[in-house]
């Protein structure tokens, strides 16, 4: 049975997880002020330069709370404020380093380009000039940074048996580090990550009954994808009006494998 906690509250203070306890963390962090998540949030803060500041105070929890030689994933993308294009993979990538990771990967997740032909995305070369070039953005980054150095030692032979990934299917998906990937379609959150993402990532760097942490929880589809392989989890969520969403999503029930904690000062 798997042990899964979900925390109402902001997760710039990750105050329930003790320093080096968690295998893995994967996230799709707020965009800069492009998604209204209903309450105040990291995402609906409209300087850019307080964002990325908040920011800084997440990962730099995410570094006290991941344990050695582990990986934090972090899904996200360019967006366009106004008339600005901000490059925020860029500048995470600045800031995951400053907060002591080390950088690993940069997983580019490819939209089916299908995408790129529907009415709001698709045909963006209209004119046939220079200077009007706006291409179609069918990717987002799937950053890979690792804290410290990974013991391969301290894993049995049992548990590398037990997690062992299909290595057919492996070749097939993730041989490259461009990952195809079909976007969510549902809407009842509004920026809900497809679980074939966080699906891949626990299987290539958590073993079973390791922790998985997502500290940007939003539906719960880290914690419904970590349980279904045998993963404990951990969510953050600050607005508490997801959390009807959250339970549904991962199949809540009143008993010993979930735990909900609502920060006093989440209280209506
Ligand atoms: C991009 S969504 C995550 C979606 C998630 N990957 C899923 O599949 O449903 C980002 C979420 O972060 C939440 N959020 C924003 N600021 C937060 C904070 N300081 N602490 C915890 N959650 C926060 C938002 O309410 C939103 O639900």
């Amino acid at each position: 049975m798997t042990k899964n906690l979900i925390v109402i509250g902001d997760c710039r203070n990750m105050a329930e997880i003790k320093d080096n306890s968690v295998q893995l963390i994967v996230t799709s962090p707020p965009y800069f002020n492009v998604k209204d998540y209903g309450t105040d949030n990291i995402g609906s803060i409209n300087e850019y330069e307080t964002y990325l500041r908040a920011m800084r105070q997440v990962f730099s929890e995410c570094y006290r709370v991941l344990d050695e030689g582990r990986y934090i994933c972090v899904n996200i993308s360019d967006i366009i404020s106004g008339e600005k294009k901000l490059p925020i993979p860029c500048h995470f990538v600045g800031i995951l380093q400053r907060a002591g990771f080390q950088y690993r990967e940069d997983i580019l997740w490819k939209k089916p380009s299908g995408l790129g032909s529907s009415k709001r995305f698709g045909n963006r070369i209209l004119n046939p000039y220079p200077m009007y070039y706006y291409p179609n953005n069918i990717y987002e980054h799937i950053l890979v940074f690792r804290k410290g150095k990974f013991d391969f030692k301290k894993i049995t032979k049992e548990e590398r048996a037990t997690s062992k990934i299909d290595i057919e299917y492996a070749k097939k998906h993730w041989n490259t580090d461009i990952w195809e990937i079909v976007p969510e379609t549902k809407n009842y959150h509004p920026a809900m990550f497809p679980q074939a993402l966080p699906e891949a990532l626990i299987k290539l760097y958590t073993y079973e009954d390791e922790t998985v942490l997502d500290p940007f929880l939003g539906s719960g589809t880290t914690i419904k994808v970590a349980k279904s392989l045998r993963r404990n989890s951990i969510g953050y969520e600050i607005n508490k009006a997801y959390l009807d969403i959250i339970k549904s999503k991962i199949g809540y029930k009143e008993n010993s494998e979930f735990e909900i904690i609502i920060r006093g000062d989440m209280s209506e």
